[in-house]
């Protein structure tokens, strides 16, 4: 059997890094090229200290995808990521996005795009079982208990706001309902930011301190009670590697967008 080509925008970052290291493990999948403006000229291996590991660093995705991939894996920076994606659609390529930061009018564009062009698209906030894990329990609450909101924390230079994990919760249980809000927006006394932004329908706070590595907590509350689903990760990215890899191998499955590890996952 073939192995799967992948292209990696953002091998060399942290958890590129980790994930690249999966895909050169892996029997069924092979890294055909990566993208790092620092780096291009080089080969993966060198920058990663991997030896025998020979896929070449572009500088930009138009020449990467010159290599032909099967999946193209973005995991670099919000600003960049969507064009990223349309450009790999539009080369044929199906499409895993780990970035996280990109808005739901981006979401609906790339949705667009990868419908027109027949390819699948698979965006995932966060490769942890444990969150997927998270999400799915969230899910369960918010079909009977109406009112919740998301507390997302983060170190303090993660400038995506709120963190992918928290945007993703959001549109999974917009998808159950709207989180009630007792006393309506336009009828708060004080300044209106200490309540939080609303997405989708749901409250978030995202807080952004040293002394945090990432976590998020989702609140559901009813009278004289309350369920705190929590989740921390560590320091390692570890942790979203097999996730990712299931991913690539099954994102091929797929035509247009679809959001969250648990679209290729049996529960
Ligand atoms: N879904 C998940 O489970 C998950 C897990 C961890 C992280 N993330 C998300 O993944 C993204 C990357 O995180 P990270 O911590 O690995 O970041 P990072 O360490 O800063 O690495 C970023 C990578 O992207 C490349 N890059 C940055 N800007 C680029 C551009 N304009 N064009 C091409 N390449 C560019 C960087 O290389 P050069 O600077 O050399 O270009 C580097 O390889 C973030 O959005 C993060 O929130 C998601």
């Amino acid at each position: 059997m073939d192995k799967l080509r992948i292209c990696m925008a953002g091998a060399t970052g942290w958890a590129g890094t980790e994930l690249s290291k999966g895909i050169y493990r892996s029997q069924d999948m092979e890294l055909a090229a990566a993208i790092s403006r620092s780096n291009a000229g080089k080969t993966l291996g060198e920058v990663i200290g991997i030896e025998g590991l020979s896929a070449p660093i572009f500088g930009n995705v138009e020449d990467a995808l010159q290599a032909r991939p099967d999946v193209f894996v973005e995991y670099t920076k919000p600003s960049v990521a969507k064009q990223h994606v349309l450009s790999a659609l539009r080369s044929g390529v199906h499409v895993v996005i780990g970035t996280s930061g990109l808005s739901s009018k981006d979401y609906d564009e790339i949705d667009e795009v990868a419908n027109n062009v027949n390819r699948g698209v698979l965006a995932v906030g966060n490769f942890a079982l444990t969150v997927v894990l998270l999400q799915k329990f969230a899910e369960m609450a918010a079909k009977h208990i109406p009112h919740w909101e998301i507390i997302d924390d983060a170190h303090s230079g993660k400038k995506d706001v709120p963190s992918g994990t928290a945007r993703e919760l959001a549109n999974r249980l917009s998808k159950t309902q709207e989180s009630k809000l007792d006393v309506p927006m336009d009828e708060i006394d004080g300044p209106k930011e200490t309540r939080g932004a609303r997405l989708q329908g749901t409250q978030v706070h995202s807080i952004r301190l040293p002394g945090y590595v990432i976590s998020i907590d989702a609140i559901f509350g009813m009278p004289g009670q309350k369920l705190i689903l929590r989740h921390e990760s560590g320091t390692s990215a570890e942790p979203y590697v097999s996730g990712a890899l299931l991913a690539i191998r099954e994102v091929s499955k797929l035509v247009g967008l679809h959001r969250g590890l648990d679209s290729v996952m049996k529960f």
